[in-house]
């Protein structure tokens, strides 16, 4: 579905990842670890693709593809951090701070975020487009986006206000943590392209649907999933006391509210017609994953 895509994205990861001499080797040793371990690159391929369905060029969009995985490898290395979820298997190596160790795997992922947006600031064209992808990409990576996703991911594990919806919270939770870098993935991909903002919109919208989605399908495959084939321990939200879709609506209603998330995502970027249907490809790709 987007085999094609997979090389630009590896290549343009390795081409990045390249830091200075004054970069200690153990570090850089760390940073590659986790990058190269692969995994499925679905936000920066979601960057390529957007840009591709705006009419772009798709080699301009290839640092924003690189800088935002960057950014998700750093979420995973500090989420699997003992103090975090504490899990031992990513991407189907024993995670960061088990072969390395926690302050160099807390280290490998301070470096990943700033050369992100090091990557971003030096690489993308006109000095405007790479203005607005850094500020999408701060916006969806920060204190509002993803770390302000994973704060209140912590707190809901010790229970949440009494008297607030529960549903709320979570819905509240997984846009944060998860649906914004998915969102800016697409929103960086149209930015490049310089799409118009009712296009911009429309992405945002997509991606709003697709982020939500794709952690509600991440929560049910931690209960019905295979470890090996996820690259990732399972089964532990439960026992982490975890605010979870199926946690609280169930299997099955949980995967309504998904496919309703995804017919509305597909809906939504109808205006692009043929130049979507990658895109859209995508988007039944998160209903249906096993990884
Ligand atoms: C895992 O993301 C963390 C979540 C946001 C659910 P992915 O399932 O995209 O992980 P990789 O990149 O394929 O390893
Ligand atoms: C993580 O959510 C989202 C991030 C921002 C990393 P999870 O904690 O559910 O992700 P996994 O299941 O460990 O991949
Ligand atoms: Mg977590
Ligand atoms: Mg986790
Ligand atoms: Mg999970």
């Amino acid at each position: 579905m987007w085999d094609d895509l997979i090389p630009i994205v590896e290549a343009g990861l390795d081409r990045y990842l390249t830091t200075s001499a004054d970069c200690p080797r153990r570090l850089e040793e760390a940073m590659r670890y986790s990058i190269e371990a692969g995994g499925k690159r679905l936000r920066p391929v979601l960057v390529l693709m957007a840009c591709e369905a705006c009419g772009g060029n798709v080699e301009d969009a290839v640092p924003a593809a690189a800088a935002i995985e960057m950014i998700h490898t750093y979420s995973l290395i500090h989420d699997d951090l003992p103090a975090m979820d504490d899990d031992d298997l990513r991407r189907g190596r024993p995670t960061n701070h088990k072969q390395f160790d926690e302050a160099t795997a807390i280290l490998a992922g301070d470096g990943l975020l700033t050369l992100a947006f090091d990557i971003l600031a030096r690489n993308i064209q006109p000095a405007e487009v790479a203005i607005s992808c850094v500020a999408d990409l701060a916006s969806a990576a920060g204190v509002e986006g993803m770390v302000g996703g994973q704060m209140a991911d912590l707190q809901a594990e010790r229970g949440i206000e009494p008297g607030a919806d529960g549903l709320s919270v979570l819905e509240a939770i997984h846009l944060r943590k998860t649906g914004r870098l998915l969102r800016s993935s697409l929103t960086m991909g149209g930015r490049i392209a310089r799409a118009d903002d009712a296009t911009i919109e429309m992405l945002d919208h997509f991606g709003k649907c697709v982020g939500l989605a794709f952690q509600i399908a991440d929560d049910l495959l931690d209960v019905t999933g295979d470890v090996a084939r996820m690259g990732k321990g399972l089964r532990k939200d439960a026992d982490h006391g975890k605010l979870t879709y199926p946690g609280l609506l169930g299997i099955d209603e949980s995967r309504r509210r998904a496919e309703s998330l995804i017919d509305d995502a597909r809906r939504s970027i109808a205006p692009l017609g043929d130049r979507g249907h990658r895109l859209d490809a995508v988007a039944r790709f998160i209903l249906e994953r096993d990884h």
